[in-house]
């Protein structure tokens, strides 16, 4: 009789003695549906402190995004996402034919000494790559005139219109020196200046509010948009009244606003989450030490370097890899969530494509008894960072009192990492306690084009209202 909770088939075959020391992984991974609804009770209690004046760890931003478009709107716009790997600069023409577009885009990398390295070296990455583009592809203005720019950037700001953004500050290890605390829009369009690129930046939002507002548009019974990517966030429609911090804006009552609600900061003060020891560490030696705990437990950026620091331990404690060299492991970040995904999608007998990413990654030729287990380990790892994402996704329907809707979910490890979506939805079946044979009344769907046609649309929306306001 296994003492193991969780013991998949990839452990068939090797004897429990052998292996007990994982029951330790077990317990510190394994999370069982009463430690997600406690998770969860907490998080929506925090949603709502984040509403208030006074705030608490998940900043609830406010977008300005007050309503969702039409499908009628029209326009050329161009949109520069700011993500957490890649820049994408798009042309977007949203037609008059009711919800159709075309767009352009091109994809750059973002490198990593742009992401440690000054504000000026920042936008000015950003306005050459425009600049490239506009030559590609766009032969200037519409009419010779100035294009409207919508700015994706997908860190947490605090606006005071859709057009102006501070940066509370970097998440994902960026690292850019002058931003934070700043207005970013002065400082990108006074790049734009210097190279004399004929746009004007109309809306400023963020990835999960672009993901909102395209996946709504395809799809009316969207309620969420969320990102699952290098980052873990999500953004929601809610109601002026139920936001206490707008008590005095003078809104109408009834109006609505999207909520960016930035809640990888969940739990930073550290009540529910079951952090690890190698949670602790993957914070103390992070960038931002103390922030973004929930997301430091959930995203891609962070579950290639949790696998790494397991695997550490376990060779240092005699358990893996006896004898091997394992330099290339020792490095920070030698591993990315797409090796994760490679092994778990290795279904041969032998676990070949594992073992070849071990060799062409890390120089290790690791035993098939040995790949079972990191099998093993991976598993926990992906399936934890699966489940707790459920936690924030069911957070915000039981806050909105919503029993059944479609999320929009955009992002690397949503899209790529097979296994993953089924387990986060697992997760919230356990949280709501559908029956098996119930369909899942909160659908985890694929998103697209949150960045290009989303901010799109936004800036469409901010363009429209501005034409209205215009006196006759
Ligand atoms: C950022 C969010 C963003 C998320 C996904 C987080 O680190 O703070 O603004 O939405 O990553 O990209």
């Amino acid at each position: 009789m296994s003492g193991f909770r969780y013991r998949p088939e990839v452990l068939d075959g090797i004897s429990e003695h052998e292996i007990a020391y994982l029951k330790e992984y077990e317990d510190w991974f394994l999370l069982e549906s009463d430690d997600l609804k406690k998770i969860t009770d907490h998080f929506v209690k925090e949603l709502e402190k984040g509403l208030t004046k006074e705030g608490g760890n998940i900043p609830m931003n406010i977008t300005w995004v007050m309503g969702f478009p039409s499908g009628h709107e029209t326009g050329r716009v161009l949109t520069i996402d700011m993500g957490g790997t890649n820049l994408r600069v798009c042309d977007v023409c949203l037609s008059s034919r009711k919800r159709d577009f075309e767009q352009t885009q091109r994809k750059f990398k973002l490198p990593d000494e742009v992401k440690t390295g000054t504000n000026l070296q920042l936008w000015d990455f950003i306005a050459d790559r425009l600049e490239f583009f506009l030559h590609e592809h766009h032969q200037g203005g519409q009419n010779g005139g100035i294009i409207p720019l919508a700015f994706t950037f997908s860190f947490p700001v605090d606006q005071k219109s859709i057009k102006s953004g501070v940066l509370q500050r970097w998440t994902k290890n960026f690292n850019v020196s002058g931003v934070e605390g700043e207005d970013i829009i002065p400082q990108l369009q006074a790049a734009f200046q210097r190279k004399n690129l004929p746009v004007r930046i109309v809306a400023l939002i963020n990835d999960t509010t672009g993901t909102l507002i395209a996946s709504h548009y395809r799809d009316p019974q969207v309620k969420i948009g969320s990102i699952f990517s290098t980052g873990c966030n999500a953004a929601y429609m809610e109601e002026i009244k139920l936001i206490p911090k707008l008590k005095d804006a003078g809104l109408p009552e009834n109006a609505k606003v999207i909520i960016n609600t930035e809640y990888g900061a969940f739990d930073n003060d550290r009540k529910v989450l079951p952090l690890t020891p190698f949670d602790r560490k993957i914070d103390s030696e992070s960038v931002r030490p103390g922030t973004q705990i929930y997301e430091k437990m959930v995203s891609g950026l962070y579950i290639g370097e949790m696998l790494r620091l397991i695997l550490v331990t376990l060779h240092e404690q005699g358990r893996l890899f006896k004898g091997q060299d394992i330099s290339r492991l020792r490095n920070e970040n030698a591993l990315e969530a797409s090796f994760l995904s490679v092994a778990e999608m290795d279904v041969s007998e032998g676990l070949d494509d594992m073992r070849e990413e071990f060799e062409e990654s890390l120089s290790l030729s690791p035993e098939v008894y040995e790949l079972r287990i990191c099998r093993y380990l991976i598993g926990l790892v992906a399936t934890r960072a699966a489940r707790l994402y459920a936690c924030g996704i069911a957070a915000i329907c039981k806050k909105k009192n919503i029993r059944r809707c479609h999320v929009g979910v955009d992002g690397s490890v949503f899209n790529k990492y097979s296994g993953f979506k089924g387990r986060a939805a697992q997760g919230l079946r356990d949280i709501f306690d559908w029956p098996p044979d119930e369909l899942e009344l909160i659908a985890l769907n694929t998103a697209e084009d949150g960045s290009g046609v989303g901010a799109a649309l936004a800036a469409a929306l901010i363009l429209e209202g501005e034409q209205k306001a215009k006196p006759l």
